[in-house]
Parts: structure tokens; sequence; C-alpha cells
């Protein structure tokens, strides 16, 4: 049966840890300019529903690096954005490609898509979840601690695709994860049942609150994502006034450990929910983290194919 990555649930702690070796391999084999062309024969769709810089060029660059192609898929240019059904269109796009990976809206399409879908699909982003990112976060964070145990990781700001992926992420591998968001702009309910359910097993700590203090006091990892997001455009206002206590500035940051790392998933808005100095100043590992995305993308493919 084919195995998808939707969320980091689909994939499960095992799988998690031995993608991100896997990536830390590829990632290896590429930089020393290895010949080693495992997704030779394979071709994966990439449907966008919304904008992307990071997650367009890491899987196409991946796929051609790895020796595969690529063929990029606008909602603009083909049938799903005038209407084809979502069912539709996962049977015909699956019948051309051997994986795809789509970025969409509500996370109930990829759902859709995805059982509709004859072959794996990846979620490269919904309004409920972005596993890739958390994925190349996750192995950014282990290339520079060399671990990912005994560390508090926190992030500030908007309860959104970022903070659910964080929270599946926490409560997954037994993490210990503070996530500072005002009340009215919290996680979703579903992941948070889900998530400290799941960390009553894994015994991973995982605190919620509004008060940023909190969660920056003592933190290995500060970590923050925009405050609209993608098709919250009209809510723009409305969020900046409420998450203005939850920028990530000196002051914030000065609460951390000394040796503190900073992480966003891209792209950012300086001065909105981080400010210059800190995005730029040598705690900031964002160069790196975007550019892992590739090698773990590349992981959870070669995975999904059961090429590893
Ligand atoms: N972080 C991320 O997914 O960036 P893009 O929106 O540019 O793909
Ligand atoms: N929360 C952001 C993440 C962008 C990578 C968004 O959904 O727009």
């Amino acid at each position: 049966m084919k195995k998808d990555c939707l969320s980091l649930k689909d994939l499960g702690k095992k799988d998690i840890l031995s993608a991100i070796d896997l990536a830390s391999e590829i990632k290896s084999k590429i930089n020393n300019k290895e010949d080693y062309k495992p997704l030779k024969d394979v071709i994966l769709g990439m449907i966008f529903e919304k904008s992307s810089t990071r997650t367009r060029l890491s899987f196409e660059a991946g796929m051609k690096r790895l020796g595969g192609d690529a063929i990029f898929l606008s909602s603009r240019d083909i049938q799903l954005g005038r209407g084809e059904s979502i069912e539709d269109s996962a049977r015909v796009i699956s019948g051309f490609v051997d994986i795809i990976m789509i970025r969409t809206f509500e996370h109930t399409r990829i759902l859709d898509f995805a059982k509709h879908s004859s072959v794996p699909v990846i979620n490269a982003l919904t309004s409920l979840l972005h596993p890739c990112q958390v994925l190349a976060d996750l192995m950014t964070i282990k290339e520079h601690y060399g671990s990912l145990e005994n560390l508090k990781i926190a992030f500030f700001g908007d309860g959104n695709n970022m903070a659910n992926s964080w929270l599946y992420a926490a409560s997954i591998l037994g993490l210990n994860l503070s996530i500072a968001s005002p009340v009215d702009l919290s996680v979703d309910g579903i992941v948070v049942q889900d998530a400290l359910k799941e960390a009553t097993k894994t015994g991973a700590n995982i605190v919620l609150t509004d008060n940023p203090n909190e969660a920056a006091k003592n933190a290995d990892v500060i970590y923050t994502d925009v405050w609209a997001s993608m098709g919250e455009e009209e809510q723009t206002a409305k969020k900046h006034s409420m998450l203005r206590n939850y920028q990530v500035n000196k002051e914030l940051a000065d609460k951390a450990k000394s040796d503190y790392i900073f992480m966003h998933c891209l792209p950012a808005h300086r001065g909105e929910e981080v400010t210059a100095d800190v995005i730029d100043g040598t705690h900031s590992i964002v160069w790196e983290e975007a550019k892992n995305r590739t090698f773990v993308q590349m992981a959870v493919i070669m995975k999904l194919l059961g090429r590893n």
C-alpha cells in the first residue's frame, strides 16, 4: 500500500529520526559531489495553490541532484485552478508521475487528494501543517547541538501551521516545547488534544502559554514565523496588533540561554515577528535551516518510495 506524508504522524518517531539521518548522508554526498542518483527514474509532480520560494526550489533542485525530475504545476495554469475537482485531479496527475507534493489551503484538500492519488503524496504546506519545514528544522537543530534531547524549544507568535507542526514533532519525539501565543490565536484544538495524548506516552514536555517571557526563559531554540500566513491577508492588521508583544527581539532573546539559536521557516518580515538584529545576528541559523529543506525532503521521498 502507498504511504503518504501529510503529517508527521504519518511517519512516526522511527521514520522521522531515520529520515533525518538519511538527510545528513544525502547532504554530505551532494556537498562532496558524489555520483549518487537514487531517484534516477523518479518524477515528482509539484502542485502549488499558494506561492513558494524555498519549497519549490528545494524539491526541484533536490530531485535533479539525485537523478530524478520534477514538474511544477501552478494552480494558475492547471485545470484544478479552474474548478476540476481535487479527486479527478488526483486520479489524473498520479497517472503521470511517481510521487506528488502539494501546497494548498484547507488540510481536508490534501486528505482528499491523497485518498484519490495512486502514488504517495507529501504535504508541502497546508493551512494546518507544514511537516517538511519542521523536519528540516529538526535536522538543523540536530546538526547544531548533536542531539534533539535536553533542549528547550520555544515558538513565538501565531498558533499557525508551523506551531501545529512543532506540536506534533515535540509530542512524537518526546521533546521540550513551549509555545507562546495570545489565547485568541492559540494552536489548533485538535492538534493540541492529539499532541498532549501522544506526550503522555513519549514523555514530551509541552507548555502552551500566553506569556512570551516564560517561553523564552532558558530556551535553547527560539523560533518564530510570520504573523499573517498565506491566505490570511485580510487579517493582517488584526493579527499585527494582537501579536505585537510576541515579537522576537533582543530583549526577549536575552532571556534565552546565552548560546541560543534563532530559527525561522522564512519568509521573514523584519520589524514584525523578528527584529533585524536577531535574524541577522550571530545566533541565527536561518540560512542553513532553509538549505536543509532539500536533503530532508529527498530523504522523505526515498523512504516513501522504499529506496533507502
Ligand atoms: N518555508 C517555506 O516553506 O518557504 P516557501 O513559502 O518559500 O516555500
Ligand atoms: N505560516 C506561514 C509559513 C510559510 C512557510 C504560511 O502559511 O504562510
